[in-house]
C-alpha cells in the first residue's frame, strides 16, 4: 500500500507479458531467489533473479562489494556466488506474486569457455517452468574469460541453442540478452546483428563495467578497492550511450531494458527516451532505499 503505484497508463506490454510497471530490480541483488516475494511490496513491475548457474559456488573472497560515496556508485567482484539453479527452483516453486520474474543465467567459473553452452543449457532447462523470461548473461567482469562468450561465433552459437531448444518447447519464453558497456560500436553493430540472426527477443544493456575514468573517488581508493564492476551514477551516461546507439542502428526492431546508474526519476526518463522499454535498478536502491521505486512510477505518470 505504501510503495506501489497502480496505474493502467504504467503497464507495458512487452515479449507477450504484461508489466504492471516499467521498472525492475536487476539481476545480482536476489541471486538465490530468496527474497522476491517479499521484495515484491516495494513496487516493481518485475524483478530478476540470478545470475544463477548450474552448481553452488562461493564467489570471489570477502570483501568483494564496496560503496563509492563520492561517485554515488558501487564496486564489486562477487563472482556469480549463487547455491546453485537447483536450489532457486525450489524457492521459486513458492511463488507468492504474481510478479513477473525473470531467470538470469551464467556458467560456472571452473567450466572451461568451450564448455559453457551446456552450463546455460542446464540453467535454462532447469528454470524453464519457474520463471517468465530469461536473461543471458555473458557481460559479468567477475567471471574470468566470460566476457569472451560475447564475441560474435560463441554467442551466435549459445544463442542459436538455446533459441532451438526453447522453440521446441509448448510455450516459448522471451530469451533477452545482457550486455557489457564497455563494448565499442563495432561491436554493438555485431550484437544488433547476432540479435536479428538468432531471433532473440530483447536487450539488456548494460552490466557493470570495468572503466574507471572521471571518477571523484582517488585513484588510491580504487587502487585498495581492486578489480570489479563498476555500477550507480558513474555508469549513467555509458549506459544510455549504448542504448541510444543500440536503438537508434537497429531501428527499434527489439526492446531493450535499460539499466545502469538510474537514481532518480528524471534518470529513468532519459533512458525511456533513450529508446529502452523497461528499465531496471540495483545500486540506486541500495543509496535511495525502496522509495525510489515509487518515486520513479510517479515521475514517469507526471511526465505523460
Ligand atoms: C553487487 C552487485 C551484484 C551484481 N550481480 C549481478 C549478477 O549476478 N548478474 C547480472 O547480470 N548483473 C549483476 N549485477 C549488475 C546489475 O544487474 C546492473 O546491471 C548494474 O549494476 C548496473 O545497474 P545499476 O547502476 O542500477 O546498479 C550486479 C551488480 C551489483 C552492484
Amino acid at each position: 500500500m505504501i510503495f506501489r503505484v497502480r496505474d493502467k497508463r504504467l503497464h507495458r506490454q512487452l515479449f507477450g507479458l504484461t508489466f504492471e510497471n516499467p521498472v525492475g530490480l536487476a539481476a545480482g541483488f536476489d541471486k538465490d531467489a530468496i527474497l522476491f516475494n517479499e521484495l515484491s511490496s516495494f513496487g516493481f513491475g518485475f524483478i530478476e533473479i540470478g545470475t544463477v548457474t548450474p552448481v553452488a559456488q562461493a564467489g570471489n573472497p570477502k570483501p568483494r562489494l564496496f560503496r563509492l560515496p563520492k561517485d554515488q556508485s558501487l564496486i564489486n567482484r562477487m563472482g556469480f556466488n549463487n547455491q546453485g539453479v537447483e536450489s532457486a527452483v525450489k524457492r521459486l516453486k513458492n511463488r507468492k506474486t504474481k510478479l513477473i520474474i525473470g531467470g538470469n543465467i551464467g556458467k560456472n567459473k571452473l567450466t572451461p569457455n568451450h564448455n559453457a553452452i551446456q552450463d546455460y543449457i542446464i540453467c535454462f532447462e532447469t528454470l524453464f517452468d519457474h520463471v517468465d523470461y530469461f536473461v543471458v548473461n555473458v557481460s559479468s567482469p567477475n567471471t574470468p574469460g566470460l566476457r569472451e562468450l560475447q564475441e560474435k561465433e560463441p554467442l551466435t552459437k549459445l544463442l542459436n541453442t538455446l533459441q532451438d531448444i526453447n522453440s521446441k518447447k509448448e510455450n516459448r519464453k522471451p530469451i533477452l540478452l545482457k550486455i557489457a558497456p564497455d563494448l565499442s560500436n563495432s561491436e554493438l553493430d555485431d550484437i544488433i546483428d547476432i540479435i536479428s540472426d538468432t531471433k532473440l527477443d530483447g536487450l539488456v544493456a548494460c552490466n557493470t563495467t570495468i572503466d574507471r575514468s572521471d571518477l571523484a573517488t582517488s585513484n588510491i581508493e580504487l587502487d585498495l578497492i581492486g578489480n570489479g564492476g563498476l555500477s550507480g551514477k558513474a555508469l549513467k551516461i555509458r549506459s544510455t550511450e549504448v542504448i541510444k546507439y543500440v536503438h537508434q542502428k537497429s531501428n527499434g526492431k527489439f526492446p531493450i531494458i535499460g539499466v545502469g546508474g538510474i537514481h532518480s526519476a528524471e534518470d529513468a526518463i532519459e533512458k525511456l527516451e533513450a529508446g529502452a522499454s523497461l528499465i531496471q535498478i540495483y545500486t540506486g536502491f541500495v543509496y535511495e532505499g525502496p522509495s525510489i521505486v515509487k518515486k520513479i512510477n510517479k515521475g514517469i505518470l507526471k511526465k505523460l
